[in-house]
């Protein structure tokens, strides 16, 4: 696996390849890897020919009162974990390489980046949708890999590069869990073994969402209720947010569960705020017209 940490030296370890032909598989990531992030780069490694890895603590995403200075950083690791899975290229571009004057331009989707994690993290989504641009300018991949778990942002993404036809396939992998099931995020080492413990309750209370409207039609307001009342009986849980949406849109469900039901949750446990979700189909639920 070659390292760089510069856009020239990149782009001359690519060019070559792509004259050839090759087709460039590319998995961005802030990093402090996990096996949900290895997945994406498995994924690329068998539909591509060569996969490049970025690692960036984007600054640009991150609100003034978040986590960014404490976000884990561990490039050494990384780099381990990167080869041994077979990436090809790691691109970890210091700060002043990926912003050497404050940008002063903005990719933004706003109506999709309005709800739900856009509502508590207003600059998020702007951040995401600015940076993957530029590293997909960098990289000029042909194929780009997301995680499912950051369902908002798949969505945003997907609908960025419909937008401005950017020549890259979105390739979606599904989340990866522990054996708990709780979501893989590098934010989980922020957890003490009581918080860790804790923040299965996540997961749990998805599947028992589901078995619900397997069973019941329940109403969204219900549907909320009854989450919110599962997580609140876990003391180290504090809900940002619970929310039930129109899985292709991210509007919030009024009156009636929309065919593809989004079931989303925000709670922190200690200083870790964790996100997951769920969708229900309609022909999942009990009671729902086809
Ligand atoms: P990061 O949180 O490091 O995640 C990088 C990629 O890994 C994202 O596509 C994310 O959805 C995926 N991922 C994270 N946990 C996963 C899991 N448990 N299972 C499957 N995939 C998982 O998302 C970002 O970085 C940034 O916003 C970025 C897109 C790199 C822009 O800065």
């Amino acid at each position: 696996m070659k390292e760089v940490a510069r856009l020239s030296a990149l782009r001359s370890l690519l060019a070559p390849l792509k004259r050839e032909g090759k087709r460039i598989g590319f998995v961005p990531t802030m990093g402090f890897l996990h096996d949900g992030h290895l997945e994406l780069v498995r994924r690329a490694k068998a539909d591509c020919d060569v996969v490049v890895v970025s690692i960036f603590v984007n600054a640009e995403q991150f609100g003034p009162t978040e986590d960014f200075a404490q976000y884990p950083r561990d490039l050494e690791r990384d780099s381990r974990l990167l080869r041994e899975v077979g990436a090809d290229v790691l691109f970890a571009p210091p700060q002043e390489e990926m912003y050497p004057a404050p940008t002063q331009t903005y990719v933004e989707v706003p109506a999709l980046a309005a709800r739900l994690i856009g509502k508590l993290r207003p600059i998020f989504f702007r951040g995401v949708a600015t940076v993957v641009t530029k590293l997909f300018n960098m990289v000029q991949p042909d194929r780009a890999y997301f995680g499912e778990k950051d369902y908002q942002q798949l969505l945003v993404i997907k609908q960025m590069v419909a937008d401005l036809a950017m020549p890259v396939e979105i390739m979606s992998v599904p989340t990866v869990r522990e054996p708990d099931g709780l979501a893989m995020s590098s934010r989980n080492a922020y957890l003490n073994p009581q918080e860790r413990q804790a923040a299965t309750i996540l997961y749990r209370s998805l599947m028992e969402a589901r078995q619900w409207l397997a069973s019941e039609a329940l109403s969204p307001h219900e549907l909320e209720q009854r989450l919110r009342a599962k997580i609140e009986a876990e003391p180290l849980a504090k809900i940002d947010m619970i929310a039930i949406c129109n899985a292709e849109t991210m509007e919030p469900a009024q009156n009636s569960l929309p065919q593809r039901t989004f079931i989303f949750v925000y709670v922190q446990f200690g200083p870790a705020k964790l996100l997951d979700h769920t969708i229900v189909e309609a022909h999942e639920r009990k009671g729902a017209t086809a």
